[in-house]
């Protein structure tokens, strides 16, 4: 017999939902529910796992419990949330989609799996693949952005990058896909309401993020904190069981997000904690995260036949795969023994690839009679604004172990990259307040200055976990301190920290650049001062739409075809009377300090079958004053079928870097199978006839080159 089923055969009851039940330390709590007593109940059996837990002899000791002094020795699973980096601080999500890059995102998953390793952790709570549509949802800042095709390719990425060739590594960590469902769909963009959205969209939008992690071999599924049409995620049978088992092919674990099973009594669905239990438990979560209700609630359960013990079983069986997947039946002190420790060369290395992804998550949204890059011989310089010198700002949040004092601010970077430049640092007003005193301060010193850095956006407390906001314009009294200095009439950069695209047309038409930088991470400065000298070419493009008005959200670029489209002046189409309906800045957009034509596409397939590929080629010339990357976005649009197709959906993105007045032939290759559509029957389904597909630098409509091609079946 297999060793796992020996074990398993050797449990009681209490040791098996012992494996289901996760426990917080209490290093970090994120909501009510930690357990007191960690200790005993470890050496109980009555713990599988703990999160919030890393330090290699914190993790000995822990571990030291569960396998010299608990009955049967089983390691527990050590878990924490390895976001964005966990001592190094790589950006945010959100600002690192930015990068349409799969090989630097593999990479800075694999450098935090090796950081957080080497202090014992074992699993992470990443990656997070919602789609997000409602910049209002403070957790957009945490994931892919808009888009599918890009929330697939980062889910794969990431969960190659987490977990390694091969889980059993000592520098590999098990991924966690999260937060199953349509977390990002919630009502208004409200912290943990409702979302109703159809099964076809589910399908189709939120959850192939999550079948690319699964085909990637994610170890484990987090479903998300909120409701679908009443059903709430953690107790939703249909999605856990029906649709990520069996249409997905899910055998990994399903871990509860915290104390998500105690909520179903909040949400009305549970009288008490075992049926809570019962009900999170027969829909298909496999551990309980910090409720308490498995191990109070699955063992009665059993009793009185409202739970299968054969079901208890298979629950413990995944767990405990995972646990030999990981190589901690061999050596459960494998993750935080590793020599390497902290060693100089390799944090050097990550500090270099924190560097190379901030510098490619920032994107230079405007850029009037081409301000930047500034030159290298500037005089004096003012940096104003709350952000100028907030290293918490930097690292955003989940940021884990890292630390302010190693973060590089925008002031210290800019000071390095420029040592003569006479450089005046005011706050001026700070982040969230609306104090205008310190104001007068901030304009002397923009009056000595050539040029000043204005950074303004949002604290790090306003995005992510429990971070709606209603208003996504610039918080406190920013704008009195941007109109102050936009009024002195000279060059003004714009650098925005936020979690979060901010509505603020006025900033946008009033500073000569604006750079979208986000929450950048450990060398948040050093790369805003290669973009802003130029030694960095900027590269990021934006993975959402930026809209103009919080009116305006949800605004996502691959809309459905509506009876009366957009048109502007036209009454009875589908507008605004108060704004426009196009974003401030489409999906894909990005400035570069090169210039970039299009010119030639042409579809080479114009005909083309099952299991054909459709072939089009486009050259790229730069017409700038340097060599760049530019990016190339290549979209389809279904003309005529049995469903409303979106006028845009994105199916590829092609970098290339193209010399100074030079030319590049690029051609790009789609399976005829990826035309197909979640159909009438909610099945894949492709259907005959006429696609556009179009190559643009942006989903901007007007730069969009277009073509044709004819599926015949
Ligand atoms: C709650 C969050 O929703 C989830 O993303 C996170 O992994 C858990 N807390 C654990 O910290």
């Amino acid at each position: 017999m297999d060793q796992l089923e020996v074990l398993l055969d050797a449990m009681t009851l209490e040791e098996k939902v012992g494996q289901l039940n996760m426990v917080a330390s209490f290093r970090a709590v994120t909501g009510p529910g930690a357990l007191q007593e960690v200790d005993d109940l470890i050496r109980a059996g009555h713990i599988g796992s703990l999160l919030n837990i890393w330090g290699r002899e914190e993790v000995a000791r822990v571990q030291r419990l569960a396998v010299d002094e608990s009955r049967l020795g089983i390691p527990l699973l050590l878990c924490h949330d390895i976001i964005h980096g966990h001592r190094v601080i790589f950006p945010t999500p959100l600002a690192e989609a930015c990068a349409f890059n799969p090989v630097l995102w593999q990479k800075t998953a694999q450098a935090a799996a090796q950081e957080a390793s080497e202090e014992g952790v074992a699993l992470t709570f990443a990656p997070m693949l919602d789609i997000a549509r409602d910049a209002r949802w403070g957790r957009m800042v945490e994931g892919p952005g808009e888009d599918t095709w890009l929330a697939r390719q980062i889910g794969v990425a990431k969960t190659r990058g987490f977990q390694g060739e091969d889980l059993s590594f000592a520098t590999s960590l098990a991924a966690t896909a999260k937060h199953f469902g349509a977390y990002g769909a919630v009502t208004a963009g409200r912290e943990y309401a409702s979302a109703d959205v159809s099964e076809r969209t589910l399908l189709e939008i939120y959850l192939p993020p999550f079948a690319a992690a699964i085909a990637a071999g994610v170890a484990a599924i987090m479903p998300a904190f909120n409701d679908i049409a009443g059903q709430p995620m953690t107790a939703n049978r249909y999605l856990l069981k029906d649709i990520l088992r069996q249409r997905l092919g899910f055998e990994g674990v399903v871990i509860s997000d915290f104390n998500a099973v105690g909520e179903l009594l909040n949400h009305g669905v549970a009288h008490d904690l075992l049926e809570a239990a019962v009900l999170a438990f027969n829909a298909g979560v496999d551990i309980d995260m910090t409720s308490n209700a498995f191990i109070e609630g699955l063992p009665i359960a059993v009793d009185r036949g409202l739970v299968s013990l054969n079901d208890i079983d298979n629950s413990v069986r995944r767990v405990l795969r995972l646990k030999e997947r990981l190589g901690l039946f061999k050596d459960p002190y494998r993750r935080g023994s590793s020599v390497s420790y902290n060693a100089q060369k390799g944090k050097d290395q990550r500090r270099a690839l924190a560097r190379e992804a901030a510098q490619r998550a920032i994107v230079l949204l405007t850029n009037k009679d081409q301000l930047l890059p500034l030159a290298p011989d500037l005089i004096c310089l003012a940096m104003i604004g709350p952000f100028v010198d907030d290293v918490g700002a930097m690292l955003g949040s989940w940021a884990s172990a890292g630390h302010e004092e190693q973060t590089v601010s925008f002031f210290e970077g800019v000071r390095k990259a420029a040592p003569n430049c006479h450089l005046d640092l005011v706050i001026g007003v700070d982040g969230l307040s609306q104090d205008v005193s310190g104001i007068e301060l901030a304009l002397a010193a923009c009056r000595k200055a050539e040029v000043i850095l204005l950074c303004l956006g949002e604290t790090a407390e306003m995005s992510g976990e429990a971070a709606s906001r209603a208003d996504i314009g610039l918080p406190g009294a920013q704008r009195a301190l941007a109109e102050a200095v936009f009024a002195l009439g000279k060059p003004v950069v714009v650098v925005l920290t936020s979690g979060r695209p901010l509505a603020a047309p006025w900033l946008f038409e009033r500073a000569t650049a604006v750079l979208a930088t986000w929450q950048l991470g450990s060398e948040a400065g050093h790369a805003l001062a290669d973009i802003l000298f130029g030694v960095i070419n900027p590269t990021g493009r934006l993975p959402i739409s930026w809209p103009r008005a919080v009116g305006q959200t949800p605004i996502f670029y691959n809309q459905r075809a509506t009876g009366r489209p957009t048109q502007i002046g036209v009454h009875y189409s589908s507008c605004y009377i108060d704004t426009l309906a196009s974003p401030q800045f489409p999906f894909g957009h990005g400035l570069s300090y090169s210039a970039f034509s299009l010119l030639d596409f042409a579809c080479l397939t114009p005909l083309v079958k099952h299991n054909d590929n459709v072939e089009v080629s486009v050259r790229v010339r730069n017409d700038g004053a340097r060599p760049g990357e530019a990016t190339l976005f290549f979209f389809i649009h279904d003309l005529v079928a049995s469903l409303a197709r979106p006028v845009l959906e994105l199916k590829g993105v092609k970098k290339v870097f193209v010399g100074q007045g030079a030319e590049e032939q690029l051609s790009f290759v789609l399976a005829v199978e990826d035309l197909a559509f979640v159909g009438p029957e909610l099945d894949l389904t492709l259907e005959a006839g006429r696609f556009e597909i179009y190559v643009g630098q942006s989903a901007d409509p007007v730069g969009l080159l277009k073509d044709s091609f004819d599926l015949v079946l």
